[in-house]
């Protein structure tokens, strides 16, 4: 029987490996307009732990219940079909969960993939998936960088913002991450190319250590994290400012800290603007071959750690979530 991975209990604080359950379900039985497919990689986006809690859900996706499969953008290849559009055999990208087999009927994110032949699979449920479209949108569309600006992005060693820093780099701009520890703000530098990186373990004065980074203030912000991070960045903004709202990771498992010094952004003119990814579907196609012919010249390079199998799930989710794991998080079920 195949397995999936429910919520046993909705996370309070810090989600732990016990919130999961893997267990074994019936194969579903595909009716007139659906079908089945074998999940190949699992994305974990830090995103869906905001819906995992008690009483979540809002007008984007409605909270998680407890003993059903937990949500996930998945990859898989469709292996019996009673709808038009998905033959066997056809990859399919969607929002689904966290399942061997997952029973679709084409809405909800799903998509027909055409992977390229000299590019890994894997690729298109990081650079080449929701993560790296989000990355490109949120910085090229909502944050317009120009040569020459000073770039800051907090959560910088993760699944976009290791994306993001490459993007804003090859766009001619300073930048500077945001990341827990010495040894990510090492790595951030030597591997993944910012010009400098800023760890809350060797500088937790963010505002001095910003200060010294970036002496003549910041001209755009891509924020993953919110709260006191914000706050603090909202002080150092240059005329002209741009603050791309894509997440806000420390208020998912803690109390929402409030965002309290806007009068910076009317005096320094800024604009702070948040975005979804799903909102610009229509743009997907021509953000992927970007993306890719950047992967193919070595422009951008993909970050990922890899977990083997569905029981690794749950270890991945809250490897992710702590900060243990580096760049882009992906589970294979080949
Ligand atoms: N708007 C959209 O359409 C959209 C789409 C995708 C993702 N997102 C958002 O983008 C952000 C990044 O998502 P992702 O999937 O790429 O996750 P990720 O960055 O790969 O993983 C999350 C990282 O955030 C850092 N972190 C965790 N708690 C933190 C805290 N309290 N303060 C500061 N940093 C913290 C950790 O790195 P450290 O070790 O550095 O702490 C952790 O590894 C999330 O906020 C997510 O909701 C938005």
């Amino acid at each position: 029987m195949p397995r999936v991975v429910n919520l046993a209990r909705h996370p309070t604080g810090a989600v732990t490996p016990e919130d999961f359950e893997v267990v074994e379900v019936p194969l579903p039985d595909v009716p007139e307009g659906w079908f089945l497919i074998k999940n190949r990689v699992f994305s974990l986006d830090a995103g869906f732990r905001q819906w995992m809690s008690a009483g979540a859900g809002d007008n984007y996706l409605t909270g998680m219940q407890l003993n059903e499969p937990v949500q996930s953008i998945v990859l898989g290849e469709v292996i019996e079909s009673r709808h038009p559009d998905y033959a066997v055999g056809t990859l399919v990208n969607a929002r689904t969960a966290w399942e061997e087999i997952s029973l679709l009927d084409g809405s909800d994110l799903c998509s027909p993939l055409v992977a390229a032949n000299d590019l890994a699979l894997p690729e298109y449920m990081s650079t080449l998936g929701p993560t790296g479209i989000t990355a490109w949108l949120g910085l090229i569309r909502v944050g317009q960088p120009k040569s020459g600006d000073v770039v800051v992005v907090s959560a910088a060693g993760g699944a976009v913002g290791t994306i993001v820093g490459q993007l804003a780099k090859a766009a001619g701009c300073r930048t500077v991450g945001l990341v827990s520890t010495t040894e990510k703000a090492q790595w951030l530098t030597e591997e993944v190319g910012y010009d400098v990186a800023i760890s809350r373990e060797a500088q937790p004065d963010l505002d001095r250590a910003l200060a010294e980074a970036a002496p003549d203030g910041i001209d755009l912000f891509f924020d993953n994290v919110g709260g006191s991070v914000l706050n603090t960045v909202m002080q150092q903004l240059r005329e002209g400012a741009r603050l791309v709202l894509c997440g806000a990771i420390s208020q998912y498992e803690a109390e929402v800290e409030p965002v309290t010094n806007t009068w910076e952004l009317i005096t320094k003119r800024a604009r702070m603007e948040g975005f979804m990814f799903s909102d610009y579907a229509e743009e997907f196609p021509a953000v992927i071959q970007i993306l890719e012919s950047q992967l193919r010249t070595g422009a951008l390079k993909t970050f990922d750690q890899r977990y083997q199998g569905i029981e690794q799930t749950p270890v991945a989710f809250c490897d992710m979530m702590s900060g243990a794991s580096k760049g882009k998080c992906l589970v294979i079920l080949d």
